[in-house]
């Protein structure tokens, strides 16, 4: 097996259901089923977009992920070790190699601390790097992610929020890690600005070989990065594929819903945009049947019974749906 094809995480009928209380007493008295089922792989030096609109569980399927939530039940593996069954010292000699990059970089930096400083403050807290090699290898990854060596002694508060980003993406980066977890990284960015640091994610994935999985609520900005895409919809993927035959071949009406809202540049070929009516259900009641059959603009009887189960039609193309031989 070549490192390509190595599966650096598998990712096995993962849920993650959070209390919820009510009352005087805070009884628990239901749960949000954030991640109901949830697989998927991701070979190294790949890249897999998790998209859905929101509260559809695509933070909590990272964070799980992660080991930062504790899951309700399945498996994440990590170079084929659970992560979920690692001890207290276990997970913290693993956390370097998994880093999470947030949506806003500002809230994760500390406000007193220069910026070269703060990207270096893991690699210390790791034992990483000997204190008087923090700082080159600090300045090798700001170089990297676009940062001038002159930035290194400025403080959070003097940067842009596409600078910031930057910053958040070479913390992570310095630690060496085999996969990045980012959560809408440009969801908070101008749209000129996203462009720029999507390219970066592209750098750091074809010439430093990071494998990320990056989360967005926008297919449009999955587009052009990522190999595979997934979609969720209520705690679940209803489908999964290659990025090229999920834009040309979606199979599910959710996917396709999803996908005429982009706007299309050639306006001579404008695309039907297909409104969904009704809101995202709670995840603490999730519809009998298939979860989307309310809002479906073609479901039939069937979809309010039995709930489809992700099929894998071949060529790495799954959908969980019963227009597409789930019963
Ligand atoms: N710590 C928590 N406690 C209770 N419920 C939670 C918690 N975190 C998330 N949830 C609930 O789980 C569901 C999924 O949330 P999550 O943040 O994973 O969605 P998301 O797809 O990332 O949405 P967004 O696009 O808004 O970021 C939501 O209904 C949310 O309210
Ligand atoms: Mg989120």
């Amino acid at each position: 097996m070549n490192a390509e094809s190595e599966v650096l995480l598998e990712v096995r009928d993962l849920k993650k259901h959070f209390p919820v209380r009510g009352g005087v007493f805070g009884r628990v008295s239901g749960q949000v089923r954030a991640v109901d089922g949830v697989s998927f792989s991701l070979r190294r030096g790949t890249t897999l977009g998790l998209v859905g609109e929101s509260g559809s569980g695509k933070t909590t399927v990272g964070r799980t992920v992660l080991g930062l939530h504790a899951k309700t039940a399945g498996q994440v593996l990590f170079q084929g070790r659970d992560v979920h069954a690692l001890g207290t010292a276990q997970l913290k000699a693993l956390r370097p190699r998994m880093q999470l990059v947030f949506q806003y970089p500002y809230g994760s930096l500390n406000p007193r601390l220069r910026v070269g400083d703060a990207i270096g403050e893991a690699l210390l807290e790791h034992g990483m790097a000997a204190a008087a090699d923090v700082r080159e290898r600090v300045l090798e990854v700001m170089h990297i992610c676009g940062l001038a060596s002159y930035h290194y002694e400025r403080y959070p508060h003097e940067f842009s929020g596409g600078q910031l980003q930057r910053i958040g993406i070479a913390r992570a980066l310095a630690l060496k890690p085999d996969l990045i977890v980012a959560d809408e990284p440009v969801s908070a960015l101008d749209v000129s600005i996203q462009a720029q640091i999507i390219n970066l994610f592209s750098d750091l994935k074809e010439e430093q070989g990071v494998t990320f999985l990056f989360i967005s609520h926008d297919l449009a900005v999955v587009e052009h990065l990522c190999d595979d895409i997934a979609v969720m919809y209520l705690g679940v993927i209803v489908e999964r594929a290659p990025r090229d035959a999920l834009f040309a071949h979606p199979l599910h009406p959710y996917t396709e819903a999803l996908l005429s809202a982009i706007p299309l540049a050639d306006p001579d070929a404008p695309r039907q945009r297909i409104v969904l009516q009704g809101e995202l259900p709670s995840p603490a009641q999730p519809p009998d049947g298939c979860r989307f059959h309310g809002r479906c603009p073609r479901a039939q009887a069937a979809c309010a019974q039995v709930e489809p189960s992700l099929r894998d039609l071949g060529d790495g193309h799954f959908v969980a749906c019963h227009l597409h031989g789930a019963l």
